[in-house]
């Protein structure tokens, strides 16, 4: 066998660096991006829609990092998604028909796109929403310093990388703090599970309050649980992403257990593999279309805890996210929070969100700054708690996450289109 000295001697450095497991165990992938990003990297689309600017392509795992590190210089992060079908782990010049799945991909999008749009048009979009004591006494009892702890702790495990022994210790140990969470509440009929993925070997957690009137009615609040680290030797503390998230929904999840019980379900979520190509959610989302669950809402958090463009200034993402949903988090924000929205766009689908999107369920994301004011530090090892991370910021969004699983999971109200 011919070896060739210079892919060895790129091996080693990698395999030195711990991207083995990342690079060389991997087939290529199949992607949805940012179509700027593949034709400034030179990479040929599958397919491409110039309207949404996105393309597909299939691409291998050196590249899948190489556009990485270019969205990063552009602040973006990754900037794709995995969207390799799960049977069909091909390689470019296996004969497989994408046609169609890359037109479903753009249509449906656009379809949800479209909706979006047009009701954004009503100048008219009443919620009536009043503000409820309930809320306020439940806020009140959010803790700063709990968001501290759990950050803390959730980033002084080496890494929660999707394919790492250090991933799935932390995903036990948060399993074991849920179960003890619940047992000293006294509350039953909660219920704390791991879900298995095809495309990771790492589990999502889905803890379930379900609804005593409604409960075929889901609320769902998310984040995901894994680290990603470009260089680190394995490391990835990935503090603000997203521990700051992971923390926020843990702290409501805590406070949420202390009320009388709600009408609809609320799901939480600690989400597997987002980093490397939204893999959890993507499989529960489709698995929730095709059951016809009756999701009501999604909100995700995935970091809350850099202040880029000042405290309390929030980055309302505005791509794969819902107009209605978005409008409910203003009004929330009024009543509890006090913080200023700023719109912005990641461009593509940056985070679990656009998973439950693209299968037609309303989500958004509200983002600690705007793209270009975001943390810098993440996906490296320098992701950690530092002077610059800010847990009154992180707090805000806690906040925001109570009021939302409490106002939805107690209404009748349906996103109307
Ligand atoms: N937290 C980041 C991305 C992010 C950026 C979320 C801006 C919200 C606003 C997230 O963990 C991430 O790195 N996402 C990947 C997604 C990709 C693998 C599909 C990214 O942006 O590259
Ligand atoms: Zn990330």
């Amino acid at each position: 066998m011919k070896i060739n000295k210079a892919k060895l001697f790129l091996y080693l450095i990698l395999t030195f660096l711990g991207f083995e497991n990342k690079v060389y165990s991997s087939p290529n992938v199949k992607v949805l991006a940012d179509l700027n990003f593949l034709q400034n990297m030179g990479i040929t689309p599958d397919a491409q829609d110039d309207k949404l600017n996105l393309a597909t392509a299939t691409i291998s795992q050196y590249q899948a990092i190489a556009l990485s590190h270019f969205a990063h210089n552009f602040h973006k992060c990754g900037g794709f998604e995995d969207i390799t079908p799960s049977k069909a782990l091909f390689s470019k010049n296996d004969n497989v028909d994408n046609n169609n799945v890359d037109h479903d991909i753009f249509s449906t999008i656009q379809k949800y796109h479209t909706l979006n749009n047009n009701y954004s048009q009503f100048s008219v979009r009443k919620l009536n929403i009043s503000k409820k004591e309930e809320i306020t006494n439940a806020i009140e009892q959010l803790s700063e310093s709990n968001l501290q702890k759990t950050v803390q702790w959730l980033s002084s495990f080496p890494s929660r990388y999707h394919k790492s022994e250090d991933g799935k210790k932390a995903t036990e140990s948060l399993i074991t703090k849920l179960n003890s969470m619940i047992d000293s509440s006294g509350r039953t009929g909660i219920t704390v599970e791991l879900v298995p993925h095809i495309k990771t070997p790492q589990s999502s957690i889905r803890v379930t309050v379900p609804g005593s009137t409604h409960s075929d009615e889901i609320v769902v609040l998310g984040g995901h649980f894994d680290s990603i680290a470009t260089w680190g030797l394995g490391k990835a503390p990935g503090a603000d992403d997203n521990a700051s998230g992971s923390s926020n929904i843990l702290e409501a999840f805590r406070v949420f257990l202390t009320l009388p019980p709600q009408q609809r379900s609320v799901e939480f979520y600690w989400y597997a593999g987002e980093e490397a190509g939204l893999l959890g959610s993507a499989e529960i989302a489709a698995q929730y279309k095709n059951l016809g669950k009756k999701v009501i809402s999604v909100l995700q958090l995935d970091m809350t805890l850099f202040p880029g463009d000042g405290e309390l200034v929030i980055g309302d993402m505005t791509d794969f996210t819902s107009v209605w949903l978005r409008d409910i988090l203003k009004e929330l924000n009024t009543h509890y929070v006090g913080a200023r929205f700023k719109e912005d766009k990641c461009g593509y689908g940056c985070s679990d969100h656009a998973s439950w999107y693209k299968n037609g369920f309303p989500t958004a994301i509200p983002f600690e700054a705007t793209m270009r004011t975001m943390n810098d530090n993440i996906h490296t090892i320098n992701d950690v708690i530092s002077p610059a991370l800010n847990f009154n910021h992180s707090l805000a969004f806690t906040k925001l996450a109570l009021a939302y699983i409490m106002e939805l999971s107690n209404s009748d109200l349906k996103q109307p289109y």
